[in-house]
């Protein structure tokens, strides 16, 4: 065995449930109460209002316990997928639980999607059954998918049955799909399973310096990869005390409820780091925070001013990290007590193995060695788009990376066309679907276009069709119209209108070419910005 096989070998066996398989609801909750742990608080929510509930570990066995028994009730089989629709609920922690305990697949959609993007994702993962409010499913909900309101009922269905124990599966068993975006098609659903607690369970504790008994904040929001991953399953294995905050994002609750929650470990996002930064040091010097041990950073490039303020302002540079939905696991990472260097990743984490491909000083792509245990299964349905993310026993993450002499890399782009805004992923193709549904819309080229704060912000290029001219209402309608059906997530914020958008030969919209233009780069040098396409 090679040493890298031995460690995730040791790692698999810590979390190895009694009838031999592997079940992430086991190896986050139940195993802790089983080891005698079940009074430790496993949740400490803060509610809009500044109400706050405490869970266990033990009451999230019981609650996850009935979840699963009401839906073995409802008739939902194991591999059968259940989704969330959910703002930061306490029911969220307990569906999630719950839908993986009873060996059901688990999705969680972002509450702020709009109707096309919901409607999309669960069909193309053809869910079973939906968790949401009442008042989001009468937005955002299709006749479709039956849907579970938790605010209707919640507390007595779950008080009418029987805890169920946890499903017997194994380390392949799927558990949970993410969507992902590409750069042309539908979005992907990626497929995790239970194993990949044990790469998500090693990394809180070696990137994140995650122990037991610390309390946690995970910032990102539930309904994504991000959110599910570290917001609940990694840290809760870990023996931590996750705080989840309902409040929308406002520096001085930030930092009172650090202050009041005494926070150990923080993990949140360069966009937020920014949105602090222009609240000033100030603010952040009027509360205690000496409880902060350890703040890490995710989903976008960290910029140097951040890593520094997070010095000024908390005593503590913030950590990067780097890894994607389809890792399952945080894949790069300056480890606690490692030295930050502005501007780099950092080293891999125990057990992952990463190169670069390409020519030296050219263009040079992140892969990673396989296998390790929290890698994605594959896109849902789709085994052309799986195969194209794998090379010569490699997965090629789509990143372009450098590596300095010491072993630390750098992120230096995307090789394909997709957005990043405040830390989430859009793809182009899906926002451009619904521009062309619009009566003016020929032709929709979608950009990220560079943003002080959000990294990149949505911008639309439109080529209108004979009859309509480009005008204030339009653009704003064209907005609205967009809002109306993406959600606030997707839809663009900018649109410029254009007579014709470019094309490549085959007819594709060139849209590395909209951006050189938006950038004021020279176009000529194109042929490195050709899209990857995946
Ligand atoms: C993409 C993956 C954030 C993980 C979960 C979201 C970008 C991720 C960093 C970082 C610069 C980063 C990459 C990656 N990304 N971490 N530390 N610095 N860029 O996963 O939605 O699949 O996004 O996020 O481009 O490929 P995701």
């Amino acid at each position: 065995m090679t040493g890298r096989a031995a460690y995730w070998a040791e790692e698999a066996a810590s979390l190895t449930a009694p009838w031999g398989g592997i079940n992430m609801a086991w190896a986050a909750v139940d195993r802790h109460v089983a080891a005698g742990q079940g009074e430790r608080v496993a949740l400490r929510w803060i509610g809009r209002d500044g109400a706050v509930r405490a869970m266990t570990y033990a009451e999230l066995a019981d609650a996850s316990g009935r979840f699963a028994a009401v839906l073995r009730g409802m008739g939902v089989q194991p591999r059968e997928v259940v989704a969330t629709l959910l703002p930061r609920l306490p029911a969220l922690y307990v569906a999630a639980l719950g839908a993986v305990k009873a060996g059901c697949v688990y999705a969680p959609l972002f509450a702020a999607f709009g109707p096309e993007p919901v409607r999309l994702r669960l069909s193309l993962a053809k869910a079973r059954l939906v968790v949401t409010t009442a008042a989001l499913w009468a937005r955002k909900g299709t006749a479709e998918v039956p849907a579970l309101m938790v605010d209707e009922g919640w507390g007595e269905r779950l008080a009418a049955v029987e805890p169920l124990p946890c499903a017997r599966t194994t380390a392949d068993d799927p558990a949970l799909l993410h969507f992902t975006s590409g750069t042309t098609g539908a979005p992907k659903g990626a497929l995790h399973g239970h194993g990949a607690i044990v790469a998500q369970h090693a990394t809180a504790r070696t990137a994140l310096g995650l122990r037991a008994g610390d309390v946690y904040w995970c910032t990102a929001d539930p309904g994504w990869v991000t959110g599910t991953v570290y917001g609940i399953f990694a840290p809760l294995a870990a023996g931590a005390t996750l705080v989840a905050d309902e409040g929308d994002f406002d520096p001085a609750r930030w930092y009172a409820l650090m202050e009041r929650e005494r926070v150990v470990v923080w993990y949140t996002t360069p966009t937020a780091i920014r949105l602090l930064m222009r609240s000033g040091t100030e603010l952040a010097r009027r509360y205690d925070l000496s409880s902060l041990r350890h703040l890490a950073s995710v989903g976008e490039p960290l910029n140097a001013e951040a890593v520094t303020w997070g010095r000024e302002a908390f005593g503590h540079p913030f950590h990067d990290t780097w890894w994607q939905t389809e890792t399952g696991a945080i894949m790069l990472a300056t480890p606690p007590g490692e030295p930050v260097i502005p501007g780099t990743l950092g080293f891999t984490v125990p057990g992952i193995e990463a190169d670069v491909w390409g020519e030296p000083g050219g263009v040079r792509e992140l892969v990673l060695r396989l296998p390790w245990p929290s890698l994605f299964q594959g896109y849902l349905n789709d085994a052309e788009r799986t195969r194209a993310c794998f090379a010569d026993g490699w997965y090629r993450s789509g990143d372009l990376a450098t590596r300095d002499p010491d072993g630390r890399f750098r992120f230096v782009g995307r090789v394909d066309d997709i957005i990043k805004t405040s830390g989430h992923l859009v793809g182009p193709f899906e926002v451009e679907s619904v521009l062309l549904e619009h009566p003016a819309v020929a032709e929709a080229g979608v950009i990220g276009k560079p943003d002080v704060v959000a990294g990149e912000l949505v911008k639309a290029f439109i080529a209108l069709k004979p009859g309509f001219a480009p005008s204030e209402d339009l653009t704003r309608d064209l907005i609205a119209h967009a809002r109306r059906r993406l959600g606030p997530a997707l839809a663009p914020r900018e649109v410029a209108f254009a007579d014709a958008l470019p094309h490549t030969r085959s007819g594709k919209i060139l849209r590395r070419l909209l951006k050189a233009r938006e950038l004021g780069l020279p176009e000529g040098d194109l042929s490195t910005l050709e899209s990857g396409g995946r």
